[in-house]
Order: C-alpha cells, then structure tokens, then sequence
C-alpha cells in the first residue's frame, strides 16, 4: 500500500515565488485536478487513463518535468522538487485509490456470491472397463477356476525366445507370417505371447499348467488387422499330457466364454513349435451354421491355434522329451471379443469412442 498522499505536497523552499509564476499555476491546477478525478474513479481503467494523462509520454506533468530544464538556473531545483513531488503524489493516489476500488469490489463480489446448496452437483461420468480388458478378465477368471496361473513375460524380446527356442529358425518360412517390428538386430517385439512358454519353462519344472496374456505386436493395418493386439497363450506340461487333455480344457473354456453350448471342431493345421498342431473352429455365432457373410458360409469361425508341444522346444527349455508331454494354445482376445459381443470392426476397440465404450459398462 502506498504512502498516504499529502493534499498539497508542495513544502518546498521558494513555493510562494513559484506559485506566483505560471508554471506553478499550471502544476498546482494539474494536481488538484488530478486529485479530484482520482477521487471519482470508479474502475482502475480509469485510473490507468489518469496515469497516462498526467505521467505518460505525452502527459502534462511529464511536460512541466520537461520544462524544467528551460528554467533559469535560480528557478530550476525548487521548481524540479515540485513537480517531482507532485508527481510522487499522484503516483500515491492512484495507488491507494487503485487498492480502495479492488476492496470494495471484491466486498461487493462476497456479498452477491450465493451459493446455493440445493443445487445438484455436476455429474463427472462413470467410466467403463475397456471390452478388451473385459475379455481378459473373464478369460483369466475361467482359467484359475481350473487351475491355471497368469504369468506375464516382456513385450520387448528377443530372437531366441519369439523365435529361435519355439523351433522357428532364421530362415524359417513363419517368419516372413509374423511381420516382425524390429527394434535392433536380434530384438523385436514379440510377435505372440508363445515366447512366455519358453521364459516360463525355462525357469519352473513341470507340472506346469498357465495363461499368459498381453499384447503382440504386427506389422500389419488394415480392417482385420491392427499393429498391436492382444493374446493369451496356454500352457500346460505334465506326466501324462494328452491330446484329449487339451480338447477337453479348450471346449470347456469355449463354452464358459460364450455362454453357449457352441459346436467346436478341432481342424489339422501346422504351427513351427506344435505337433500334431490345430485350428479350433466354433459354429458360427452369427448365423448359428447356417452360413453367412461373417464365416464366409462355412458355419464356422476359427478363434485359436493350439498343438501338443514340439520336442525340440522341450529341448530348448531343457524339460525332458521323455518324461513330459504339454500342450499349448494361443488366442486373440479382440477376435474373441467381437464375436461374443457382435461387433463387427476391429478398429473400434482402439478409437476410444464413448459412445462404443459405454455400452460395455
Ligand atoms: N503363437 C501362435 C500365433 O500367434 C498361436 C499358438 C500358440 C499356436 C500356441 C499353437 C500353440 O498364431
């Protein structure tokens, strides 16, 4: 807050000859004007206009400030002092006034201000759980139900474990299938979650029996195909695994996941690192086998790959080819997702549309 101002400030030597002159007229008429339109201001703009007025470039005191130097020398210092003085006066009063308005106006503010209880708040918008992450969830609450683990292995890979120890060799065909990120010479990111076999056989004994779910990554775009999506993967090694092991833990999942009694079919197919391997086909959830658009009038969908596994991927982990047999399985959970809740682009799940999303919560 600045000092208070003095009505008339001009305490100076030689005042009485000044005033007599002119120039003294013409400040003390500036000043008391000046004090007198401070007074009324009603908002600090227009405070700001009497600042520019009287102190500005152009303003009437700047001028007798600039005067001064055309004075004779006897006249000068006390007529200096005086104007500096006023001026110094009027910067106080502008200040103070300037205080005095923002006060009163904030008062007046508090007093307007209701605040009135009654009123309803603003909604801040249930969020939903992502279909995706949905999916996951439910695919993992049917699996530990029969007694699998969730395990997790890293996005960022390298050749051995995506491809080398899932008996996938440099020059292997598949290879060119998987569209492979390269982020450096030997390190990709995974193609499939298949490499979480390999870390977990390496590292735990037999029995083993786990999901491991989360994103792969493709060089691929298109309607059916994004560059990142989601898997699980299965695994189970133990003594006595068999074929109808793996049928049996397939269709039962098949069956919790849709909700129905789906016809499955398990049809020969080929991957590197299973043997025999197949493609499981469920009917068609569409058209029920009937044949439409969706199953290209097969009556069926393909929703996994799956297999015993290969020997020489046992070799790779070090588990016994002898003792232990296993099976594996991989799934994609968007694929999975559309067809159990009929969404029919893929590119939904990643626009984060609220609209699309709402209708999962
Ligand atoms: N990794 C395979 C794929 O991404 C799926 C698969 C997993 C097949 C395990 C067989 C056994 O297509």
């Amino acid at each position: 807050m600045g000092k208070a101002a003095p009505a008339f400030p001009f305490f100076v030597s030689g005042f009485d000859t000044l005033m007599k002159n002119e120039l003294g007229k013409r400040l003390s008429a500036i000043v008391t004007e000046a004090t007198t339109a401070i007074a009324e201001a009603s908002a600090t703009s227009d405070l700001e206009k009497i600042r520019v007025d009287l102190l500005g470039r152009q303003g009437s005191l700047t001028a007798l400030l600039k005067s001064v130097g055309t004075l004779p020398e006897a006249k000068r210092r006390s007529f200096g002092l005086a104007v500096n003085e006023a001026k110094d006066s009027v910067n106080g009063q502008l200040e103070q006034r300037r205080v005095a308005l923002a006060t009163s106006q904030r008062a007046a503010a508090v007093e307007q201000e209701v605040i009135d209880v009654t009123l309803p708040g603003r909604s801040t918008g249930q969020g939903s759980v992502h279909p995706i992450t949905r999916s996951r969830r439910r695919i993992e609450e049917i699996f530990t139900r029969i007694g699998f683990n969730v395990v997790h292995g890293p996005e960022i890979e390298d050749d051995f474990h995506n491809f080398e120890a899932l008996n996938i060799p440099p020059d292997h065909p598949a290879r060119a299938m998987h569209d492979t990120f390269y982020l450096s010479p030997g390190i990709v990111l995974r193609t499939h979650t298949s490499p979480v076999q390999i870390r977990y056989m390496e590292t735990q004994d037999p029995p083993l029996q786990v999901i491991a779910p989360g994103r792969v990554y493709r060089c691929d775009s298109d309607v059916t195909h994004t560059p990142m999506f989601h898997q699980v993967e299965g695994l189970a090694v133990d003594t006595d695994i068999s074929f109808a092991d793996l049928k049996g833990v397939l269709t039962f999942f098949i069956r919790e996941f849709f909700e129905q009694d789906l016809p499955v079919r398990f049809r020969p197919s080929y991957f590197p690192f299973t043997e025999p391997s197949a493609e499981v086909d469920i009917g068609c959830v569409f058209c029920k086998g009937g044949g439409c658009r969706v199953c290209q009038q097969s009556g069926w969908l393909e929703i996994l790959g799956c297999g015993m596994v290969h020997p020489e991927v046992f070799r790779h982990v070090g588990i016994d080819n002898d003792q232990y047999t296993g099976y594996a399985f991989g799934l994609g959970i968007e694929r999975l997702t559309m067809l159990r809740y009929g969404v029919d682009d893929l590119r939904l799940f990643f626009d984060n549309e609220i609209a699309f999303l709402r209708q999962f919560s």
